[in-house]
C-alpha cells in the first residue's frame, strides 16, 4: 500500500446504470499497477474539501503504470458520498489525483483451478473484468455471466476480455437470456473449479439461498461493498460480524467466502 499522485489520462461516461452515468477513468503513475490484484481497491481523494476518500475497485490494469476504474455512485448512498463521487467524475485529462492502495485482500484464484465461473450483476463487473483477464492470461478457462435489469444497463461487450465465454442476461429479457445472473449460475457449474461474483446484495442472497440445490457444489468468493471510513483497517467503521468472527471489509475483505457472510450483518 502506498500513497500516490496519479494523473488522469481519460475520464468519460462509459454506460448508464439505473439512470446514473458510470465513468471509466484511466490513471497513470510510475509503477501504479504493479502490485494490484483483482478484487483490490484504491481510496481516492475526491477534493481537498472532502476528508473521506472513496473506495473504488481496480477495473483493469495496463502495463506497469496505468489502472482503470469504474466510477459509479452507489444507488442508495447519501448526498455527501454522491457529491464526492461526482467530483471524481468531473476530473479531466491531465488533472492530478491522490490515491492510496492497492488495498484489501482481492480474489484468490486457486493454483489448481483450471476453469472459473465469474458472475457479474449490474455494475458488479467493476472488479471482475480484471479477474477475468488475469485468469485468461494464466491459461485458465473463463465463463463470464453478465446481467442487468435491461439491455441499456449492460456493460459494453466490446470492452469485455477476449477469450472468455460470455453470456448476457437481462431481467426483462431485452437482451440475452431472460432472468437474473444468480438464476443462471447453476446451469454453468459443470467443469468449473471456482465461482467468483460481484453484484448487489440481493444477488448474493439469491445465490446462497439456491446453493443447496446447485447440481454440483463449488467454492464461491464474493466481493462486498460497504461504507468505509479510512479504508486501511484503522477506524473499524467497515466491520461486519461473519461466521469467522468480526472482519473489517477494507482489510480482511472485501472478498469473502459466501458461506462466511451473515447477510443481516452487512450494512450497505
Ligand atoms: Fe476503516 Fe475499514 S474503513 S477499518
Amino acid at each position: 500500500m502506498k500513497q500516490i499522485k496519479g494523473r488522469v489520462l481519460y475520464n468519460q461516461v462509459l454506460m448508464s446504470y439505473q439512470g446514473a452515468a458510470i465513468f471509466l477513468m484511466h490513471i497513470q503513475s510510475p509503477g501504479l499497477a504493479l502490485d494490484s490484484k483483482p478484487g483490490q481497491f484504491f481510496m481516492l481523494q475526491c477534493s481537498r474539501n472532502l476528508v473521506l476518500r472513496r473506495p473504488i475497485s481496480v477495473h483493469a490494469v495496463e502495463g506497469a503504470d496505468i489502472i482503470s476504474l469504474l466510477i459509479a455512485p452507489p444507488i442508495d448512498s447519501g448526498q455527501a458520498y454522491k457529491s464526492g463521487v461526482r467530483q471524481l467524475c468531473e476530473l479531466r485529462e491531465g488533472e492530478e489525483l491522490d490515491l492510496i492502495g492497492p488495498l484489501g485482500n482481492g480474489f484468490d484464484i486457486s493454483s489448481t483451478s483450471k476453469n472459473i465461473l465469474i458472475a457479474a450483476g449490474g455494475i458488479g463487473i467493476a472488479p471482475l473484468k480484471f479477474l477475468a483477464e488475469t485468469a485468461l492470461s494464466s491459461g485458465r478457462g473463463v465463463t463470464l455471466l453478465i446481467g442487468a435489469r435491461t439491455k441499456s444497463g449492460l456493460y459494453p461487450s466490446m470492452r469485455l476480455p477476449k477469450g472468455a465465454d460470455t453470456v448476457f442476461t437481462t431481467d426483462d429479457g431485452s437482451y440475452g437470456k431472460k432472468g437474473s445472473v444468480a438464476d443462471l449460475i447453476p446451469g454453468y457449474l459443470t467443469g468449473v473449479d471456482q465461482v467468483f461474483a460481484c453484484g448487489p446484495e440481493a444477488m448474493y442472497e439469491t445465490m446462497q439461498r439456491h446453493m443447496d440445490s446447485w447440481p454440483v457444489k463449488k467454492p464461491v468468493q464474493v466481493s462486498l461493498e460497504v461504507r468505509m471510513g479510512c479504508g486501511v483497517g484503522a477506524c473499524y467503521s467497515c466491520s461486519i460480524r461473519t461466521r469467522q468472527g468480526m472482519k473489517r471489509v477494507c482489510k480482511e475483505g472485501p472478498v469473502f467466502d459466501i458461506n462466511d457472510i451473515i447477510w443481516q450483518e452487512v450494512r450497505i
